[in-house]
C-alpha cells in the first residue's frame, strides 16, 4: 500500500524518483506526487492519476526544479481521505517548514488534530498523514533528530515516512514502524522506497529499516537510530536479485511476463532443494529434527493467492499422512483467535511480499505463544524475514504484477517440499511417497513449457467465454484451492463475478443460479474422484451452463461432458494442481485482456497490503 521513494545526491532527483515511483506503482496507484527541492525553496506536484501523467506535469516544472538534487515521492492507496490532489501526497506543514510521504496508518491523527487545531494550526486535508506533517513542524525547534523521535513517541499506528526539513538542504529523513523502508547509499547520493525493486538499478546493498528505526540520508552516506535517538549501525543485506529481472522485457504486461516465468521457478525451486529422487530441505531449513519430532500440529497461515498455496499444501501434507494435525486459517482472523501455541506447534507463515500487516501480527501473535514459526516469502529482507526466526525463500525473483502468480508457483513448490522434509525428519514419509512426488516434480517444469506453448488455445477459449455473467470454478480435494484461486484472478483483473466451490457443494444452493450465461469450469483430473466430479458437471450441464473442463491427456470421453476441454499432462495426484493453475491463469489474463482491463494495476487494488 503506497510506494515512497527519497533522494539526495549529485544526480537529477526528479528522473530517479519518478521512475522508482514508476517501479512502485503496483504498490498503490490512485494518486501520486513529488516534492523538488532547489536551495531552501521547495516545490510539490501532485496528480490523481498515474506516475506517467505526473511525468508530464513535472516535466512543465520549473528549470531549476527538474535539475534538484534531492527530493520525495509517493504513490498512494487511499485510507483516510478521499482520491484528491488534495489528499495526494506530499503533504506540506501549515508553517511550509515540513514535507512528507506517509504510507501507513497513523491511529491517533484525530486526537494529534483536534490538539494542534486547538492551537490554531490549520489543517488542508482529509488525511490521517497531515497530522504527522503539521505534529513534526510543530515539535521542529532546529534539532531534526530531537524533533523526530518525539513524533516517533507521540504517533500510534503504522508508518513508513520520508521528511523533508525546508532548512536542512542536504537532509532526507524517515522513519519505520509497521511499514517498510529500505535505504540505500551509491556514489555520493542516498535512496530511501518502500521497495527494494526500485533500489536495485544503483545497487545490490540494502539496508533495511528495522520498526523502530529511522535514518538520515545524506548525500555522502547515511546514519541510523533507534526511536530513542541513539545511533545504531546496521549492515547491508544483499540481495541477488537483478533489476532487469523487474522490467516488462517484450511483454505487454508483467502479469504474462511472470505467468511464463513459471517453468523457470519451479526448477530452481526443486534444484535448491532435492537430492535426484529425495526431500534435501536441511540446508536452508533451521529447525532442528528434535523440535520437528515433538510438533503435535500445525499451523498454516496466510493472506489471499498466499493462502490458497497453503490449502494446497494443507492437503499434500493430508494425502501423504494423517498423523499430524494440521490447520489453515486466513491471518486477519488468525491473528485474533485464541490459537493453540507453544512448543508443540509450528506455524507456517506464507507471503509473497513478506509485508502483509495481518500475516506479520499472526506470526507475532504465534512468536508470542512461544510457537515455532517458519516464514516462507519471495523477499529477502522483508519484515518477515527479519522476524521469524526460520525463513524459506521462494526463488522467483520480483513479481510487479498486482494479481500474484510466478510467486505462488514459487511457495507451493517450497511449501511441498517443506511438507516432505517435515514428515520425513519425524519418519512417516514413506519412501514410495517421497520418489513418487519428487519423480513428478521434476517433469513439472518442462509440462508447464508445453502448457504455455498452446497459449493461442486458451485465449481462445478466454474470447468465447469473456462475455459470461459470471464463472463458477468447480473441483474436488487437490483441486479445491484451485478453484478459489481460478476465481480470484478473475475477481482481481477482469472484475468479473466468479465463485469457487468443492463440486459437491453446488447442488446446496449455487446451482440455483446456472443458466446459459454462466460459464462452469470444472478442475477434472483423472483421479479416484473423476466420476464424482463429472457427476457434478453432468447437474451443471442439466442447467444449461456451458462447461469448460481441465481434464488430463488421455481422457478422451471428457470431451462429452463438455463444451470444451484443456488437456494437461499426466502428473502424481497431488501436483496436478500445479500445472492446472497456468491455464487459469492465462484464462484470467485474457478474459481481462478482452476486456480492455488494466491488468497489471487492477482498480482498487495494492500489491504489498501493509494496513489491516
Ligand atoms: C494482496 C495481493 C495478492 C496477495 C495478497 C497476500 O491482496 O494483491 O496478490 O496474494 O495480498 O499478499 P502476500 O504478500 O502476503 O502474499
Amino acid at each position: 500500500m503506497c510506494g515512497i521513494m527519497g533522494y539526495v545526491g549529485s544526480g537529477k532527483a526528479s528522473g530517479i524518483i519518478l521512475n522508482g515511483l514508476a517501479r512502485q506503482e503496483y504498490r498503490g496507484y490512485d494518486s501520486t506526487g513529488i516534492a523538488l527541492r532547489c536551495d531552501k525553496e521547495i516545490k510539490n506536484a501532485k496528480i490523481v492519476g498515474r506516475v506517467s501523467e505526473l511525468v508530464k506535469l513535472v516535466e512543465k516544472m520549473p528549470r531549476e526544479y527538474l535539475e534538484a538534487r534531492s527530493g520525495i515521492g509517493h504513490t498512494r492507496w487511499a485510507t483516510h481521505g478521499g482520491v484528491t490532489v488534495t489528499n495526494a501526497h506530499p503533504h506540506e506543514s501549515e508553517d511550509g517548514m515540513v514535507i512528507l510521504v506517509h504510507n501507513g496508518i497513523i491511529e491517533n491523527s484525530r486526537e494529534i488534530r483536534a490538539d494542534l487545531e486547538g492551537r490554531g494550526i490549520k489543517f488542508k486535508t482529509e488525511t490521517d498523514t497531515e497530522a504527522a506533517c503539521q505534529l513534526l513542524a510543530h515539535l521542529y525547534k532546529g534539532d531534526a533528530l530531537a524533533a523526530m523521535t518525539e513524533l516517533a513517541r507521540s504517533l500510534a499506528g503504522a508508518f513508513a515516512l520520508v521528511i523533508m526539513f525546508r532548512d536542512r538542504p542536504d537532509e532526507i529523513w524517515c522513519a519505520r514502524r509497521g511499514s517498510p523502508l529500505v535505504v540505500a547509499n551509491s556514489d555520493e547520493a542516498s535512496y530511501c522506497a518502500s521497495d527494494p525493486t526500485a533500489l536495485l538499478e544503483f545497487t545490490h546493498d540494502l539496508f533495511f529499516l528495522e520498526e523502530g528505526e529511522m535514518a538520515v540520508l545524506k548525500p555522502g552516506g547515511v546514519s541510523f537510530f533507534g526511536f530513542d535517538g541513539v545511533p545504531r549501525d546496521k549492515a547491508p543485506i544483499h540481495l541477488s536479485w537483478d533489476s532487469i529481472m523487474a522490467d516488462k522485457g517484450q511483454y505487454e504486461h508483467f502479469m504474462r511476463k511472470e505467468i511464463g516465468e513459471q517453468p523457470d521457478v519451479m526448477r530452481l525451486t526443486i534444484d535448491a532443494h532435492t537430492d535426484v529422487t529425495s526431500v534435501s530441505m536441511e540446508k536452508s531449513l533451521n529447525l532442528p529434527k528434535d523440535i520437528i519430532k515433538r510438533i503435535r500440529r500445525i499451523h498454516l497461515v496466510a493472506c489471499g493467492t498466499s493462502h490458497y498455496a497453503t490449502l494446497l499444501a494443507w492437503n499434500i501434507m493430508e494425502s501423504l499422512d494423517c498423523e499430524i494435525e494440521a490447520s489453515v486459517d486466513v491471518a486477519s482472523e488468525y491473528r485474533y483467535r485464541n490459537v493453540h501455541g507453544g512448543d508443540d506447534t509450528l506455524a507456517i507463515f506464507v507471503s509473497q511480499s513478506g509485508e502483509t500487516a495481518d500475516t506479520l501480527a499472526a506470526a507475532r501473535l504465534a512468536r508470542s505463544k512461544g510457537t515455532h514459526c517458519i516464514a516462507i516469502t519471495n523477499v529477502r529482507g522483508s519484515t518477515i524475514d527479519r522476524e521469524v526466526e526460520n525463513t524459506l525463500l521462494s526463488l522467483a525473483g520480483p513479481e510487479i504484477g498486482v494479481a500474484a502468480t510466478k510467486t505462488f508457483m514459487g511457495q507451493i513448490g517450497l511449501l511441498a517440499l517443506l511438507v516432505m522434509q517435515i514428515l520425513k525428519d519425524r519418519g512417516v514419509l514413506s519412501a514410495n511417497d517421497e520418489a513418487r512426488i519428487i519423480g513428478s516434480m521434476r517433469t513439472l517444469p518442462a509440462h508447464m513449457d508445453s502448457i504455455l506453448e498452446r497459449e493461442g488455445e486458451i485465449r481462445a477459449l478466454a474470447e468465447k467465454y469473456a462475455g459470461s455473467r459470471g464463472f463458477f470454478f468447480i473441483g474436488r480435494r487437490e483441486c479445491v484451492p484451485l478453484t478459489m484461486e481460478g476465481a480470484l484472478k478473475l475477481k482481481e483483473i477482469a472484475y468479473l463475478p466468479s465463485e469457487a466451490y468443492a463440486a459437491g457443494e453446488m447442488k446446496h444452493g449455487p446451482i440455483a443460479m446456472l443458466d446459459e450465461h454462466l460459464l462452469v469450469v470444472a478442475l477434472v483430473p483423472n483421479t479416484d474422484l473423476r466420476e464424482k466430479t463429472l457427476s457434478n458437471v453432468a447437474e451443471c450441464r442439466a442447467r444449461n451452463a456451458p462447461i469448460l473442463l481441465i481434464s488430463t491427456e488421455g481422457d478422451a470421453e471428457a470431451r462429452e461432458h463438455a463444451d470444451d476441454v484443456i488437456y494437461l499432462p499426466s502428473v502424481e495426484r497431488e501436483l496436478f494442481p500445479f500445472l492446472a493453475v497456468i491455464p487459469l491463469q492465462l484464462f484470467a489474463y485474457h478474459v481481462a485482456r478482452t476486456l480492455k482491463r488494466d491488468i497489471d494495476m487492477p482498480r482498487n487494488l495494492a500489491k504489498s497490503v501493509t494496513v489491516e
